[in-house]
């Protein structure tokens, strides 16, 4: 089977409105030589406060070749959570993915494999796709537990998805110790965590949603690298933080990807 390749933008706590409309033009711009057929799935993660500019622009250009996810959700429907936006508020922004379980959330909001897999379930009852981050520190490598980390984290953050739902999700490696810090993971050993990670999903979910499940390598992502990681046999994009947030760098990389 062939899945077709993610690049998605995470721009994390970063660029004004006015900055956000900007990126996202130029983006579509870079992009406006491809067909959108030959085009990987291309998303951008702004910050909640320029999702509405980012889906703006994104309409008025007309042309579907950029996508809109937010880095956030809350799992309950409305109500009085303080600072929480839910799924179906997300999906009325415009948004059509939302990353979870990103490290820098799990390390600086306590977000837990539980509420993980309870975002999860919420997003795709709302027909939206999650892009489920996992990965390892340095000291978690160093010790040799990498694999059953992510194996654990893979499988709570599934718990009780349908074979279907599962199939749909997007699933980004990023160990935690390449996370803009400019040292990527050697992509043979990035293709061997995702293979596991496949592996993980075919005891869970069976072979069919195990091949159709996209699977992203996160961390120092860049021009001069994409091209080695998409030539891997398991890695099917790539989760971008610091080179997304400059139009020329991530248009190359989207170009890597093709
Ligand atoms: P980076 O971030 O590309 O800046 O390393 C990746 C991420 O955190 O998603």
């Amino acid at each position: 089977m062939t899945r077709k390749p993610v690049i998605a933008g995470n721009w994390k706590m970063n660029k004004l409105q006015a900055e956000a409309k900007d990126l996202v033009n130029d983006v579509m711009a870079g992009l406006k030589q491809y067909d959108k057929e030959k085009l990987p799935e291309v998303i951008v993660a702004p910050v909640f406060t320029s999702l509405y500019v980012a889906n703006k622009a994104l309409t008025d250009c007309g042309c579907g070749k950029v996508r809109l996810a937010a880095q956030n959700c809350y799992f309950e429907k409305s109500g009085a959570f303080t600072g929480e936006a839910s799924v179906e508020m997300l999906k009325d922004a415009g948004c059509e993915y939302i990353i979870i379980g990103h490290s820098e959330r799990r390390q600086y909001f306590a977000e837990s494999d539980d509420m993980v897999n309870k975002k999860a379930k919420a997003i795709l009852a709302n027909g939206l796709i999650p892009i489920i981050c996992c990965g390892e520190s340095l000291e978690q490598r160093e010790s040799g537990v990498t694999d059953s980390h992510i194996a654990s984290q893979i499988k709570n953050a599934l718990k009780d998805l349908t074979q279907e739902e599962i199939a749909k999700s997007i699933i980004a490696y990023e160990p935690i110790w390449a996370i803009g810090t400019g040292k990527t993971c050697d992509s043979v050993e990035a293709n061997r965590v995702i293979a596991m990670i496949r592996n993980t999903v075919k005891e869970i979910a069976g072979e069919n949603s195990a091949e159709a499940i996209r699977i992203l390598y996160g961390g120092s992502v860049k021009p001069e690298t994409i091209k080695e990681q998409m030539a891997q046999s398991d890695i099917d994009g790539a989760l971008v933080g610091g080179a997304s947030l400059k139009a020329d760098s991530f248009v190359k990389i989207v170009e890597g990807a093709m």
